[in-house]
């Protein structure tokens, strides 16, 4: 196994600070206590610079090299937030905090970065520096873009940066990533059909905004049927559809929808958004009614840059004999997008074995896999960043 020996003699630490982290869930943006815990063992393996706060509660570290001969600059990028789910995983030990649970395994690519900044802090055996990033709110509170806006990457002269997340039925160890989008965009659209409420035997005196509201969920169909380009890959589904009459003989005044758009096509993104307006307000315009589309947009696709990600590969392959470099993209999307729309860079995922999916009440981060993930790091900033190159 080519994982570095170091990282297994330090499994037993990794693995500890990992089910600490689990047993003590946080969510989104309030993360202090898991900040605080990044912060403590950034301080003890004596890292030049740390610095919370960023993103509101992210923490920014930095590492710099036995020399730096060509100023480069990469960013590791890690994510602490947990997920309002009640656990239900079984382990010995779960979360403490009724309603909240590290779902997504969070937790592990805390303890994962941790442990990558105790070696390279260690031994510094790399050409340049190494920016530590572990950031709040990745489940649904942007909290990349937040570190981002507070200058994340010109501040620190970030480079490049990379990422990893644990991916179940992959096999522990094995890495899979790909050139391009790997995974998608998220956006929420609401759609309000206001038309004119009646009795339910008198439809020519009212405009129904039911018929209206069930028209429009038809016609949103065309467009990943009809205006999308086939090979481009977009999903557009209607969650929710909702009148404001709870009555068998009353015709709705209005009606609410709500769905998500998510692809791995960012121009398909932009069209997709433009046809809801125009379907919508035109159909609803048709039948004499009005409707008003609210559109709230989410996390963008997240687009490996091709060199890049040949890097990633390279230190995967170094690591693991179970690599995958043309994985098939997935539909969740992940707001490392934002730090890859500022900089090249490339995310990858790290197996972690048959069980339940992330985001699952029984989910389980293995932690087999730590050694795997620190080791990636590990051999990235070397490969990338190596000594005696100047
Ligand atoms: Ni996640």
């Amino acid at each position: 196994m080519p994982i570095r020996n170091r990282f297994a003699q330090m499994q037993e630490d990794i693995t500890a600070w990992r089910r600490y982290l689990h047993q003590h869930p946080e969510l989104l943006y309030d993360v202090h206590e898991t900040a605080a815990f990044v912060v403590e063992r950034l301080k003890e393996f004596g890292v030049d610079e740390i610095t919370p706060g960023i993103g509101k509660t992210g923490v920014v570290a930095v590492i710099k090299g036995k020399s730096d001969t060509k100023g480069r600059v990469i960013g590791l990028r890690a994510d602490m937030d947990a997920l309002p789910i009640h656990e239900a995983s079984g382990v010995d030990y779960a979360s403490t905090v009724p309603g909240k649970m590290h779902a997504c395994g969070h937790d592990g690519h805390t303890a994962i970065l941790l442990g990558a900044a105790h070696y390279l802090a260690e031994t510094r055996n790399f050409d340049g520096t190494v920016v530590l990033i572990f950031q709040p709110a990745e489940e649904g509170g942007a909290g990349g873009k937040a570190m981002c806006e507070d200058g994340l990457m010109d501040r620190w002269g970030i480079q490049e940066v990379y990422g990893l997340h644990n991916m179940p039925g992959l096999p522990v160890g094995a890495f899979a990533t790909r050139v391009g989008p790997l995974l998608a965009s998220a956006d929420e659209f609401e759609i309000v059909v206001t038309g004119k409420g009646g009795h339910a035997a008198a439809p020519h005196e009212a405009v129904d905004t039911t018929l209206v509201g069930a028209q429009i969920v038809v016609a949103l169909q065309s467009v990943v049927a009809r205006n999308i380009n086939p090979v481009h890959r977009v999903v557009l589904t209607v969650g929710t559809f909702a009148t404001d009459s709870n009555a068998s003989n009353v015709i709705a005044h209005q009606v609410r929808m709500k769905g998500t758009v998510r692809t791995l096509d960012p121009e398909g993104r932009g069209l997709a958004e433009a046809r809801i307006r125009e379907i919508a307000e035109h159909t609803a315009k048709a039948y004499g009614a009005e409707a008003e589309v609210i559109w709230t947009e989410g996390y963008p696709v997240t687009v490996n840059s091709a060199e890049q990600t040949g890097y990633a590969l390279e230190a995967a392959r170094a690591v693991s004999g179970q690599v995958d470099g043309e994985a098939a993209p997935v539909m969740p999307a992940e707001d490392f997008s934002f730090m890859l729309q500022e900089r090249p860079g490339a995310y990858i995922f790290l197996g972690n074995g048959e069980g339940p999916m992330c985001h699952h009440p029984a989910y389980i981060f293995e932690d087999d896999a730590i050694p795997f993930g620190c080791s990636w790091f590990a051999e990235l900033v070397e490969r990338r960043m190596p000594l005696g190159a100047g």
